[in-house]
């Protein structure tokens, strides 16, 4: 696919400090891409170079094949929306959203043509003679969005946009954003640390990490095929199991768990009798009362939490405290004592030990 915006060897310093060591990065025309990471790793610095608001001291910029380095913000196309919405407070959403358009003195038919249009896209009819203080918080985050658009932009940056809105409303305008930017063919690059964000919302997330891209991959891939630790404990909840590698033939790898064996497929490169880390997510394991039999390890619950929709268990299995997720609780209550889990083995990744250990 073709590269549409290019990082390339971007490096970024405030004075002695690193934040962005040598980033690269290439994303495809209409893709809905996320920096995911957590707070500091230099996501609001990176997506700051492509729109304009800071200069790299190494590494270029480009934007279909062109450099962009030295380029003010408003040559770039790049509008970037942020949480805090930055509306004009003393300008209704009317004059907020064509403000652009009047800025370059278009007439005021295209403006009235260009604005109804937008409203509609982002829901807003009827509400152009209000002021910002006069909208709900998702609607006044519509109303950036729109401004953003109105020059019919074909990028869109977008930094942590949602954090001010609430569990629910969040939920509804990522649906909504990511149903709009498909439809419109936007490249977007979103920035969040939330990731049920990441996963729902991409087509390409790149993991951040103290100023470099960690793993960049497909919500998939970051999900069950982390690169390491960090990745994985990023990404959801995780249990990390420690094994010494029995066997390998072709991709069929066997690992040995305290007395138990585990055969799954991996791409990993491991020998025999090398330790690693076998990672599984508390829904990959299924966990039964112990006389039922089935299984590959026995375990005693600790605690556990019921949540409606699943229970999540706390499993003191071997040397270690297990996390299992039961997506399938019964009407009347948790299950307790001692219970055998079994682990859906093509779900299992592998980690090698060297290099990669816990933070
Ligand atoms: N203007 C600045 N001056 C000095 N340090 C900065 C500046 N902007 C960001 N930093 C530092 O760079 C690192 C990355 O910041 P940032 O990109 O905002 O992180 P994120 O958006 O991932 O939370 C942080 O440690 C931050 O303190
Ligand atoms: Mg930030």
């Amino acid at each position: 696919m073709e590269n549409f915006i290019e990082f390339r060897n971007v490096t970024k310093r405030f004075d002695d400090f690193v934040a962005l060591d040598h980033v690269s990065l290439s994303i495809p025309r209409g893709s809905f891409v996320t920096l995911l990471g957590p707070s500091g790793c230099g996501k609001t610095t990176l997506l700051r170079q492509l729109a304009g608001f800071a200069e790299p001291e190494e590494g270029d910029i480009l934007i279909e094949g062109r450099r962009m380095n030295g380029l003010p913000p408003y040559k770039r196309n790049t509008p970037l929306v942020f949480q805090e919405y930055a509306l004009f407070p003393h300008m209704t959403v009317y004059e907020n959203i064509s403000y652009g358009l009047k800025l370059q003195k278009a007439p005021k038919e295209e403006m009235d043509r260009r604005v109804a249009e937008m409203l509609e896209m982002f829901n807003l009819t009827g509400l152009e003679k209000r002021f910002p203080k006069q909208l709900s918080g998702g609607q006044q985050q519509r109303v950036a969005f729109a401004r953003a658009l109105i020059m019919g932009q074909k990028i869109l940056l977008l930094d942590e946009p949602l954090s001010n809105l609430d569990a629910k409303l969040r939920v509804e305008v990522r649906t909504e954003l990511r149903q709009l930017q498909q439809r419109l063919q936007i490249t977007a690059i979103y920035v969040t640390h939330d990731q049920d964000e990441a996963l729902s919302m991409s087509d390409i997330i790149a993991v951040m990490r103290k100023g470099r891209i960690e793993q960049l991959g497909t919500p998939w891939d970051i999900y069950f095929r982390p690169v390491s630790r960090f990745v994985a404990d990023f990404v959801g909840t995780v249990n990390f199991l420690p094994c010494v590698v029995e066997k390998k033939e072709g991709k069929s790898l066997t690992v040995r768990y305290h007395q138990q064996k585990l055969t799954f497929d991996t791409e990993v490169d491991l020998r025999p009798g090398e330790r690693c880390t076998v990672v599984v997510r508390p829904e990959c394991m299924t966990v039964r009362p112990e006389h039922a039999g089935e299984g590959q390890l026995v375990g005693e619950i600790q605690n556990y939490s019921f949540l409606g929709r699943y229970i999540r268990y706390w499993i003191r299995c071997n040397d270690q405290t297990l996390i299992v997720d039961d997506s399938n609780p019964g009407l009347t209550g948790a299950i307790s004592g001692r219970v055998r889990l079994s682990l859906d083995l093509p779900k299992l990744h592998v980690l090698k030990d060297v290099g990669n250990a816990p933070d």
